[in-house]
C-alpha cells in the first residue's frame, strides 16, 4: 500500500470508527459489536505504526498509549469555573426568584432591552449529575486540553485522562442540525481557527461503578465509596493506563465559547449538534413547571444509569443571566434544587456478620433506624474487614451513612469527637456464624471465608426451602431476590428475613416502593404459622411434609405434659385459673418453646413416634441438639415467630384461617363430628356468627345464627355442600 492509498484507508476508519464510538457511546445505539469496532481500530493501528507520520492528535488510536505523568500540569481557565449555590426547599427556590426578580427591571426599558415585559422569568432546568466538572478546550475543532476545576481560577491538566473516555469527541462536527443559521457560520469560523470550550460532568455509571469495586475487592484493595469518588480518583490517576481501565462517561451542561447562543437551552441544543452526550433538560415558563420537572426527575432518580443529586435550575436567556453576575463563588442566574437527602446520621448498634452466595463473610453493621431520603434505614455495609479498619468504625459510634445508588447505606464517615470512651472494636470471627468452619482470608484477597465451600450455597437452599409453600410461604420471595438479599448481605440465614424493612428492599433491583411494601407485609403475615408447616420450614434432613405433620400431631398430643409452659407462655395459665379446653386449639407459642420441647425428648422417644423411624428420629435429634440450629431458633424466637399448636389430629391445611360456625341439625352426623372435621383439616369453630366467619353451615331448624349471617352475607351452605368439602 502506498502512503497516499494508506492516508485515504486511515481516513475512512477514523470516520467510521468516530461514527460508531458516536453511535455507542453518546447515543447509547451501537450499530456494530465491540468485536468489530475493535477489528476496525487494529487495522487502524496497525496502519498508523507502518506510516508514523499521519498519526493526528484526534485520531482514534490517540485515546490510550499515554505515559504516566510525573504530575499535572497547572491549566487556568480562560473564564472561571464557578459552583453553584444550592436550594433544599420550595421555599428557598422561591425567595432566590424573589432575589433576582428583584435585580431585574422588569417593565423598563433597559439598556440590553430584552427583559420580558412582565413580571416573568423563564428557565432551563437540567438533571444535576453527581460526577465532577470538567473543562474541554478544542482549538481548530480538535480537543487539545481538558482541566478539573481546581480553585476555580487555575485547575489541573488531565487531558491524557479524558481522552480515554469514548463519549468525548476528539473532534467537533455537526452531527445534527444547530439551532440557527448563523451558529452554524460561527462554529465553523471556529473550527478553521479558533477555541471552542464546553464544560460538564465526568461520571461513572453505578453498574460500572460496581464493576470497579467488585474488581477491587478481588485484588484486595480497598474499595470506593461511591460512583463520583471512583470518578475523581480515576481522573487523577497519573497514569493513563488506569484511568481507560475505568469506564467513564461525560455530559455536557455548558458551551462557555459565544457561537451567538442566545439561551441556557440552546447551550445544550448546541452541545448536543456537536457530538456531546448532554441532557435534553426542559424549558420551563415559570417556577411552578420547575417543581414538576424536579418531582418527575425525582421520581425517575432511582432508575437512571447514574446518580444524580438534584436538577440545576438556570435563567434560560444568556444576557439576563450574565446582568444577574455572581455572588461569591456562584452565578446569581443558576442554583441547584436538590433531592432530599441521601445522608443522615445514626449509632452503630451491633456489627453482625452475615454469609454470602459464596461464602463471602460481610460485616454489616446494625442501626438505629433514622430516615434516609424517605425510607427507614437499620442496616449498612461494611463491605469487608479493610473497610472497618480504614473507618476505623466501632460498636457504639455515631456515623454518617450514606445511600449510594442502588446499593444498601455505606457509612461515610465516623462522627469521632461524639465517641464516650465506651465504643467497642470489632473483630472478624474465626468461625463461620452460620456452620462453625473455620473462617480464612486468602492471601491477596480483601474478603474472609468460610472455609467450608458448600456454607454459602447451602444457606440459600435452606432460605429457598424455609419460604416455600409448604413452609412459611411467603408469596413474592423467589430465589432470584433471595440472591440479592444475599449479595447485599441483607440475609444471611432464614430468621433475617423478618428483620427487612420497606427501606431495605425497595432500592434493590426489581423493587418498586409498591412491591416492596407487599412482600414486608407477607413477611409479617406468615409469622403465624402452624406448627408441621414450622417443622417443614426448619429443613431438618428426612422430615417432609408428611413427618412434619406426624411430628406436629406427637408433639400436640403431648400437650398435657407440656401444657404448662405454653399456657404460662400465653399468660392464661396462672394458678388457679381454668384448665385449658378444646378452644384453646389456637394455642400459640414461640420458637424458644419448640427448642425446649424438643430436648426434652430421648432419642428414643422420638425413634418411636408412629412413621418415623430410628433414621428419622435421629436426624431429628441431631437437629435439635446442633448449635447452630438452636442459634437460628433463638434468632426467629427474636423475630416474634407465633406457633400454631394443634390440638387436634391435623391432616392438612385445607382450612387454614378459615372459621366456621354451626346451626342446626345437622343429618348425618353429630356436631361434634363435624368440629371434629372441621380442625382435621386446620379450620376452626366459633359460636357466634361475624364478620369474620368464612362460613354458616345450616342445618335443620337452624336458629338466630342464620338471620345473622344473612344479615352479614357471610356464605351460608347446606349439609350437603359441607360435606362435599370434605371429599
Ligand atoms: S451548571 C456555575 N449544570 O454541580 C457552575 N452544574 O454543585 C456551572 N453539575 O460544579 C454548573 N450537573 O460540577 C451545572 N447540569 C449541570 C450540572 C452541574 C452537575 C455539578 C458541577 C458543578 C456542581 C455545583
Amino acid at each position: 500500500m502506498t502512503k497516499v492509498e494508506a492516508k485515504k484507508r486511515i481516513e475512512k476508519l477514523r470516520k467510521e470508527i468516530n461514527h460508531h464510538r458516536y453511535l455507542y457511546h453518546v447515543l447509547d445505539k451501537p450499530e456494530i459489536s465491540d468485536a468489530a469496532l475493535d477489528s476496525l481500530k487494529h487495522e487502524l493501528f496497525k496502519l498508523e505504526q507502518r506510516f508514523p507520520d499521519l498519526i493526528t492528535l484526534d485520531s482514534p488510536t490517540q485515546r490510550v498509549g499515554g505515559k504516566p505523568l510525573a504530575k499535572f500540569e497547572k491549566a487556568k481557565h480562560r473564564i472561571p469555573m464557578l459552583s453553584l449555590e444550592d436550594a433544599f426547599s420550595f421555599e428557598e427556590l422561591q425567595s432566590w426568584e424573589e432575589r433576582i426578580k428583584k435585580l431585574i427591571p422588569f417593565g423598563s426599558p433597559s439598556p440590553i432591552g430584552r427583559w420580558t415585559p412582565k413580571n416573568i422569568i423563564s428557565y432551563f432546568a437540567e438533571q444535576k449529575v453527581d460526577g465532577f466538572a470538567i473543562s474541554l478546550v478544542y482549538k481548530n475543532g480538535v480537543f487539545v486540553q481538558g482541566s478539573t476545576r481546581g480553585d476555580g481560577r487555575v485547575g489541573e491538566d488531565v487531558t491524557q485522562n479524558l481522552k480515554t473516555i469514548p463519549s468525548i469527541p476528539l473532534r467537533l462536527e455537526i452531527h445534527k442540525k444547530l439551532p440557527s443559521p448563523e451558529i452554524e457560520k460561527r462554529f465553523k469560523e471556529l473550527l478553521q481557527k479558533g477555541e471552542i470550550e464546553a464544560r460538564g460532568e465526568v461520571y461513572m455509571t453505578v453498574k460500572d461503578f460496581e464493576k470497579v469495586n467488585q474488581e477491587r475487592q478481588k485484588k484486595g484493595e480497598s474499595l470506593y465509596a461511591n460512583p463520583r469518588n471512583t470518578a475523581a480518583g480515576s481522573i487523577r490517576q497519573l497514569n493513563p493506563e488506569i484511568a481507560a481501565s475505568r469506564p467513564m462517561s461525560f455530559l455536557a451542561y455548558d458551551m462557555m465559547t459565544d457561537l451567538g447562543q442566545k439561551t441556557h437551552q440552546e447551550e445544550h441544543q448546541i452541545a448536543e449538534a456537536l457530538g456531546f452526550k448532554t441532557d435534553k433538560g426542559e424549558r420551563c415558563s415559570n417556577l411552578k413547571e420547575v417543581i414538576v420537572f424536579w418531582k418527575r426527575i425525582g421520581k425517575q432518580r432511582e432508575k437512571l444509569p447514574y446518580q444524580i443529586d438534584g436538577i440545576v435550575v438556570s435563567v434560560n436567556d444568556n444576557k439576563v443571566f450574565e446582568k444577574l453576575g455572581v455572588v461569591g463563588k456562584a452565578p446569581r442566574g443558576s442554583i441547584a434544587f436538590k433531592f432530599p437527602g441521601k445522608e443522615a446520621t445514626t449509632i452503630v448498634e451491633n456489627i453482625i456478620v452475615q454469609i454470602g452466595r459464596t461464602g463471602a463473610l460481610t460485616p454489616v453493621a446494625v442501626l438505629r433506624p433514622v430516615n434516609l431520603g424517605g425510607t427507614t434505614i437499620t442496616r449498612a455495609t461494611l463491605h469487608n474487614e479493610d473497610e472497618i479498619k480504614r473507618l476505623d468504625v466501632r460498636l457504639g459510634d455515631t456515623v454518617i451513612i450514606q445511600r449510594a445508588g442502588d446499593v444498601i447505606p455505606d457509612i461515610v464517615k465516623v462522627l469521632k469527637k461524639m465517641r464516650t470512651g465506651q465504643e467497642k472494636k470489632f473483630q472478624m470471627p474465626d468461625q463461620c456464624p452460620v456452620c462453625g468452619s473455620k473462617v480464612i482470608r486468602p492471601i491477596s484477597e480483601a474478603v474472609h471465608r468460610c472455609s467450608n465451600s458448600q456454607c454459602g450455597a447451602r444457606q440459600k437452599e435452606q432460605i429457598e426451602h424455609f419460604v416455600s409453600k409448604k413452609g412459611f410461604d411467603i408469596v413474592g420471595l423467589g430465589p432470584k431476590i433471595i440472591e440479592q438479599l444475599m449479595d447485599e448481605g441483607l440475609v444471611s440465614d432464614p430468621a433475617d428475613i423478618f428483620i427487612l424493612t420497606e427501606g431495605d428492599l425497595a432500592p434493590l433491583e426489581r423493587f418498586a416502593e409498591k412491591s416492596a411494601k407487599n412482600l414486608i407485609e407477607a413477611i409479617e403475615q406468615s409469622k403465624k404459622i402452624p406448627l408441621a408447616k414450622f417443622i417443614y420450614a426448619l429443613g431438618i434432613r428426612h422430615v417432609g411434609e408428611e413427618t412434619a405433620l406426624d411430628l406436629a400431631n406427637f408433639i400436640a398430643g403431648q400437650i398435657p405434659r407440656h401444657l404448662e409452659p405454653f399456657a404460662l407462655l400465653e399468660g392464661r395459665l396462672r394458678e388457679g385459673s381454668r384448665p385449658l379446653t378444646a378452644r384453646d386449639s389456637s394455642l400459640r407459642f414461640a420458637p424458644f418453646r419448640m427448642t425446649s420441647i424438643m430436648q426434652k425428648f430421648s432419642l428414643e422417644a422420638l425413634q418411636n413416634i408412629q412413621d418415623v423411624g430410628p433414621v428419622v428420629g435421629k436426624s431429628i435429634y441431631d437437629y435439635f441438639h446442633n448449635k447452630h440450629n438452636l442459634k437460628l431458633l433463638e434468632k426467629l424466637d427474636k423475630a416474634n415467630i407465633q406457633i400454631q399448636l394443634p390440638k387436634f389430629q391435623v391432616s392438612s391445611f385445607k382450612f387454614q384461617n378459615k372459621t366456621f360456625v354451626l346451626t342446626g341439625e345437622l343429618k348425618s352426623l353429630t356436631r361434634d363430628e363435624a368440629k371434629e372435621k372441621i380442625r382435621g383439616l386446620g379450620g376452626d369453630i366459633t359460636s357466634s356468627v361475624s364478620k369474620e366467619t368464612d362460613f354458616v353451615v345450616v342445618g335443620k331448624e337452624p336458629g338466630s345464627k342464620y338471620e345473622k349471617a344473612k344479615r352479614l352475607g357471610v356464605k351460608i351452605i347446606n349439609e350437603k355442600e359441607f360435606l362435599s368439602m370434605f371429599r
